[in-house]
């Protein structure tokens, strides 16, 4: 897959892209990722790239022409351009899985106070990671493009590691435990020392219903109602 960020702080997003799994995926080349700064099309000798609010307000604006060249020179045809914004749709697993699926994505992010209001316009989608407010919206394209990243056939090494995975099935995933058997006078639950296939993938169910119900009930009563649908 290809993707561009358009930011001015390039090294944002590098940086934590650089590590680990997506680090590994980029060295691959199953994910080759670029940058496109709005600062190298500013049409001043300062470099200038934002400017005061219309009607007044605190903080400056980024001005759309910069980001408009700095997305021209990325954007191809069957491109997909996402404007990460609070304001936007909220991020989950299943957009995730709907992204993993494009070819080419494109992230513009903002910075300072906002983006001018006009190049909405030159967006597919408005992306927000949840709601708060960021510095702006590179930490939301790190989450973003690190959550697709990992679905990428080839990048985890297992590739149905992601078919139980929390939320795939709606639920949180059942706990997980490592040697030793007894850590502290805590227990490793029995069903999972087994070597009973069946037992344990009961167990791993039950659990990850329990723990749902538990911590997020909300997960639950939407699987319940989208059961119904099918019904
Ligand atoms: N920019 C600032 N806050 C943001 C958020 N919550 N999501 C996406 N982009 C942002």
């Amino acid at each position: 897959m290809r993707i561009d960020v358009v930011t001015l702080f390039p090294a944002m997003v590098d940086a934590p892209l650089s590590e680990s799994i997506v680090g590994r995926a980029r060295s691959s080349g199953l994910l080759d990722l670029g940058f496109s700064n709005p600062r190298d099309f500013s049409e001043d000798r300062h470099k200038t790239v934002d400017d005061k609010p219309y009607g007044g307000g605190t903080g400056m604006v980024l001005m759309a022409e910069p980001v408009y060249k700095a997305l021209k020179k990325v954007k191809k045809k069957g491109s997909f351009v996402i404007l990460l914004t609070p304001k936007g749709r909220k991020f989950d697993q299943a957009m995730a899985l709907e992204l993993a699926k494009k070819k080419r994505l494109i992230f513009i992010c903002g910075h300072y106070e906002g983006i001018d209001e006009r190049v909405n316009d030159l967006a597919d989608l408005e992306l927000s990671l949840g709601d708060y407010v960021l510095t702006g919206g590179e930490p939301a394209a790190v989450a973003v493009i690190d959550a697709v990243t990992r679905l990428l056939p080839g990048v985890l090494k297992k590739e149905d590691a992601t078919v139980d995975e929390t939320f795939s099935m709606g639920l949180l995933e059942a706990p997980h435990y490592t040697r030793p058997r007894v850590w502290r006078k805590k227990k490793v639950p029995e069903a999972l020392l087994s070597g009973n296939h069946k037992l344990i993938s009961r167990w791993r169910h039950n659990s990850a219903r329990a723990l749902t119900g538990k911590k997020r009930p909300d997960l639950l009563s939407a699987q319940m109602n989208a059961d119904e649908k099918t019904l």
